[in-house]
């Protein structure tokens, strides 16, 4: 760390001592229309976040001497910045407008094409977890009234009644299944795609001719039995969590087109370039990044919520949940030094209103204070013109905007301690027109940016994802050990016990 950063991050440390001798009633007392900036029509409201003009100045110049612009840089030109594994980070090339020109672009929409215009496909089924699941299912539910081709759905989980709930809905003669996996080995995908060739082989058809495969690692699946024009494969510079916009977005492709993908990459391009030109004050990404870091390392916050005021977007937090836990959810930095103060904050969330009538309670008047992202279609969706659904929306947006009043100013009733509301919860307010695939490709772009800016401010790797793998080890050698009636000295007797007692009772 360079003598700049120590003496920034100790003004920042001073700053946040004094901020929280104030309250957002105080500090919102004043007009502060530097703290709302824009990107054509996505608006994002700063203005009741615990910061002052100098606090916001600090922050931006801690960006600056920590070299967040070169290291932005060094991603978008391919440079190995993902240093455990040696690897570029390549996502945001994958929504340059010079994709929609190569023979990669030609062959996935023009596959994603000709499933849409067979009559004879009526359902398609993605098998893939984590980074191969969450994203593409959070943006089939949001471009829900975009969707005009057969009918996609979404199974991860290696419970089978994930995809057994989803085997109700679908005839096998009519049914294609692309699994998708960067790896190809991944034990759910697989044992999925397991349980898929035998629903097929019980109905008699040919699962050969249904299978579709998504992957970085190709020669895996052609020995898996797929041929070679069914598979998609898209680079081991592309993370999981990064990768919606690569092939694994097939199957939204099918749902929607290529040329509403086409316009889904456009958007997220737009915020590519935004978060690549715009001075750091005004950078959408690079604002919301340095909050985060505000929030984790200065208040000490460590949860984070993530709130859309959109049924269309409920599945958002969940994946914005894998994006930044699975990235900054570290205690050893980059150069493999412990780190002293910690990174990611907790990410959770769900829609609103639902939320409100759920752990709206605990944001309002518990004793942490969280801050929460509230993210605001301003119009819906669909049936824009029915009266019924602009009433309607009109008093979602009235909630939305309600509530960060409510948490950020509160109301005093001192008399009666179960009735006062504290306040002073900080919230940012994102909001833009209306859900289309470009605005949604700018949303998560948004979040993505956010994630990395704010994962090397902390310090950490953004793009690998190790501790993920002790659990998977563990969950093969506990398999081992009861098929091959071995010993379990390896694990707690209490661990022993329950699998054997699953075992009894499975039979
Ligand atoms: O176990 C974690 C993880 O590796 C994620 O990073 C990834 O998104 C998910 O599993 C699925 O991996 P794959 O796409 O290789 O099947």
């Amino acid at each position: 760390m360079t003598s700049n950063q120590t003496e920034i991050q100790a003004r920042l440390t001073m700053s946040a001592a004094e901020i929280c001798t104030q309250h957002l009633r105080d500090l919102c007392s004043v007009t502060r229309d530097e703290l709302t900036l824009s990107l054509d029509d996505m608006s994002v409201d700063f203005t009741r976040q615990p910061v002052t003009a100098s606090i916001m100045q600090q922050l931006c110049l801690l960006a600056e001497v920590s070299g967040v612009k070169e290291f932005q840089q060094q991603m978008m030109v391919g440079q190995a910045v993902n240093i455990s594994e040696n690897r570029p980070v390549l996502h945001c090339g994958l929504r340059a407008p010079e994709r929609l020109q190569s023979e990669e672009w030609k062959q996935l929409s023009g596959f994603a094409e000709t499933i849409r215009a067979d009559d004879t496909v009526r359902h398609v089924i993605n098998l893939g977890i984590g980074g191969s699941d969450l994203g593409g299912a959070m943006v089939l539910k949001a471009l829900a009234h975009d969707c005009d081709g057969p009918d996609v759905y979404f199974a991860g989980n290696i419970d089978p009644a994930a995809l057994g709930d989803v085997l109700k809905h679908c005839t096998p003669e009519h049914t294609r299944i692309i699994i998708t996996s960067k790896s190809f080995t991944t034990a759910e995908t697989l044992m999925n795609a397991a349980l898929a060739r035998d629903w097929f082989a019980k109905a008699g058809v040919d699962a050969d001719t249904a299978f579709i495969a998504v992957t970085a690692a190709p020669e895996k699946a052609r020995a898996y039995g797929i041929e070679s024009n069914k598979i998609f494969s898209f680079s081991d510079g592309v993370g999981g969590r990064y990768s919606v916009w690569s092939a694994v977005g097939l199957p939204v492709m099918i749902a929607i087109g290529a040329d509403k993908f086409s316009s889904f990459l456009r958007g997220a391009h737009a915020m590519d370039q935004h978060v690549m030109t715009a001075p750091f004050a005004d950078n959408i990404p690079v604002m919301m990044g340095l909050l985060r870091v505000w929030h984790r390392r200065y208040l000490n916050r460590s949860s984070y919520a993530i709130i859309p005021y959109s049924e269309r977007l409920s599945r958002l937090p969940a994946w914005a949940q894998q994006l930044e836990m699975e990235s900054n959810g570290k205690r050893v930095g980059r150069h493999n030094e412990l780190l002293d103060k910690p990174a990611a904050p907790l990410i959770w969330g769900e829609a609103g209103t639902n939320a409100q009538h759920s752990f709206f309670q605990f944001l309002h008047q518990g004793i942490d204070e969280i801050p929460l992202d509230i993210l605001l279609p301003l119009s819906p969706s669909n049936n824009a013109d029915d009266p019924f659904w602009k009433a309607h929306h009109m008093t979602l947006v009235a909630n939305a905007v309600a509530q960060a009043e409510a948490l950020a100013f509160g109301t005093d009733n001192l008399d009666h301690p179960h009735q006062h509301f504290p306040g002073n919860r900080p919230s940012i307010i994102i909001s833009w027109q209306r859900t289309t695939p470009y605005a949604l490709g700018r949303l998560l772009a948004l979040y993505e940016h956010v994630t990395i800016v704010s994962g090397f401010l902390f310090g950490v790797n953004s793009f690998d994802q190790w501790g993920v793998e002790l659990g998977k080890a563990r969950a093969i050698a506990l398999e081992e050990a009861l098929k091959t009636d071995g010993s379990f000295s390896d694990f707690s007797p209490a661990a022993a016990h329950l699998i054997k007692r699953a075992r009894d009772i499975i039979g």
